[in-house]
């Protein structure tokens, strides 16, 4: 009469079990309560999952051959020009100072031009611009706006006739 105590094990087996379950149940109990409070974390997070999947570089390819949209001179001048002549850095003659450019505006549009393109001083060749990405037209435009500034009366250039139709 030895099982009337009502206990739970009653074989060996069943005590195997019960050494087995006392082990695992708390076991799964904090992992499923780890993982609980991960997906909280993860909510808090604006990680989004294209984010989380997303490649470490993205390639961005130009076709080069593609008809590329003619930039004004004060595109140019703000994407390439300004990180010098903004500030007057290196010396630049500054946008908008009428005595730092009335002697340089002397030698007229094509001087002005020709220094661009080979670089001047600190000035390197274009500005530094690829001729890919900023033809003479464009510098042009930007020679004219950043000249005009100060106080310059040059016009527009003439767009090339390749440049022609795309510059409408
Ligand atoms: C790295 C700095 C830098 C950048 C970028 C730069 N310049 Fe200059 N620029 C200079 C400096 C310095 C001078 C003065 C050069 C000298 O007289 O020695 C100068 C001079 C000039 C002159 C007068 C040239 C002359 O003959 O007196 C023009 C016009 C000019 N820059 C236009 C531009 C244009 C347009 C761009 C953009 C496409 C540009 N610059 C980008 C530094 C820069």
């Amino acid at each position: 009469m030895s099982n009337e105590h009502g206990s739970l094990i009653k074989s060996p087996k069943q005590m195997i079990i019960m050494v087995f379950a006392s082990f695992f149940v708390p076991l799964i109990i904090i992992l499923l309560l780890m993982i609980y409070v991960n997906s909280g974390k993860r909510g808090e997070n604006t990680t989004t999952t294209e984010q989380l999947i997303k490649p470490v570089a993205q390639l961005n390819f130009k076709d080069a051959s593609a008809p590329r949209e003619i930039q004004s001179g004060e595109q140019v001048y703000k994407a390439v020009c300004s990180s010098c002549h903004a500030s007057g850095a290196a010396g630049a003659p500054k946008f908008g100072d009428v005595g730092a450019w009335s002697a340089r505006l002397g030698q007229g549009y094509n001087g002005l031009l020709a220094s661009v393109v080979k670089g001047k001083g600190a000035m390197p060749a274009r500005g530094g611009a690829s001729p890919a990405d900023i033809s003479d037209y464009e510098l042009g435009r930007a020679v004219v706006y950043l000249s005009n500034s100060a106080g310059g009366k040059l016009s527009e250039p003439k767009a090339p006739a390749t440049e022609a139709q795309a510059a409408k």
